[in-house]
C-alpha cells in the first residue's frame, strides 16, 4: 500500500518523506488554509521540493466552482506549475465530466468527495488517476466503510480499471490496515496518524522490560 500524506505543511511533508517514505501528497483547501500562507506560496514550495521526482501532489480546485468548463480551465492552469500535480476535482456530474475531459488532455485527476460506489465507478470509466472515497468521514459518524470499499474495489477488478483507489481521511492505524487488507492502493491520513499507526503500548512495555534486563545484566 502507498502512503501519501494528507497536508498542506512543508515542513511535516518533508519530515515524512525523509523519515516515513511516504509516496505522494494530498492537500485540500482545508489543509492549505490550516498551513496559514496563501494557496499558490502552498502550493510552488510543494512544486519546488519534489521537482523532478516520483512524487504525485494532490492540489484541489476552487470548491466554488460549478461548471465543467471552469474546472477545466482551473485545473489546467494548477498543472502548468508542475508534473507532480493531479488536479482534485468534485466526484459530481460536472467534476466527473471535467475529470473526463482533464483525462483525455493529459491533465491527471483526483476524483475527490466520493461517497457511493456508483460514483466511484464513473471516476473509474473514465479513467481518472485517483479516486478517493472518503471512508474516514463516514467511519467518524458510525457508518462502516468496508462494503463500500469492497464494491468500489470489485467493480474496478472485473472491469479492469487502473484508477487508483485512495482510502481517504483516514483516521486511525485500524483503518489503514483494514483497507490495506482489502487492497487499497493507497492512504492519505495526517501525520499523525501515521505516527501513532507505528507504536503500542505493549511495544513500550517491552522496552522496559527489555530495558531493566539490560541493565541488570553483567557486564552491560
Ligand atoms: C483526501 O484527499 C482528502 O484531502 C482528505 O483525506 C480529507 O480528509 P480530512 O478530513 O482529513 O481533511
Amino acid at each position: 500500500m502507498k502512503y501519501f500524506l494528507d497536508s498542506g505543511k512543508i515542513d511535516e511533508i518533508r519530515y515524512a518523506y525523509e523519515n516515513y517514505k511516504i509516496d505522494g501528497v494530498t492537500t485540500n483547501p482545508k489543509h492549505i488554509m490550516d498551513s496559514g500562507k496563501p494557496f499558490l506560496t502552498v502550493i510552488n514550495e510543494l512544486a519546488e521540493e519534489f521537482r523532478g521526482k516520483e512524487f504525485p501532489i494532490s492540489v484541489e480546485i476552487n470548491p466554488h466552482l460549478t461548471k465543467a468548463e471552469d474546472m477545466i480551465h482551473a485545473a489546467k492552469e494548477l498543472a502548468t506549475i508542475s508534473d507532480n500535480f493531479v488536479i482534485k476535482v468534485p466526484c459530481n456530474e460536472q467534476g466527473l465530466t471535467a475529470a473526463k475531459k482533464l483525462e483525455e488532455q493529459q491533465v491527471r485527476t483526483n476524483v475527490t468527495l466520493v461517497f457511493t460506489a456508483s460514483q466511484a465507478l464513473q471516476a473509474g470509466r473514465i479513467g481518472a488517476k485517483y479516486v478517493s472515497p472518503f471512508v474516514g468521514w463516514q467511519e467518524a459518524a458510525g457508518v462502516d466503510c468496508t462494503q463500500f470499499m469492497q464494491d468500489i474495489l470489485d467493480s474496478f477488478a472485473n472491469f479492469g480499471f487502473e484508477t487508483e483507489i485512495i482510502a481517504a481521511a483516514i483516521r486511525n492505524g485500524n483503518q489503514i490496515a483494514t483497507y490495506a487488507a482489502m487492497g487499497a492502493h493507497i492512504a492519505t491520513a495526517g501525520l499523525a496518524v501515521y505516527k501513532d499507526s507505528f507504536e503500542h503500548p505493549f511495544t513500550d512495555k517491552g522496552l522496559k522490560i527489555f530495558g531493566d534486563a539490560w541493565d541488570q545484566t553483567e557486564g552491560n
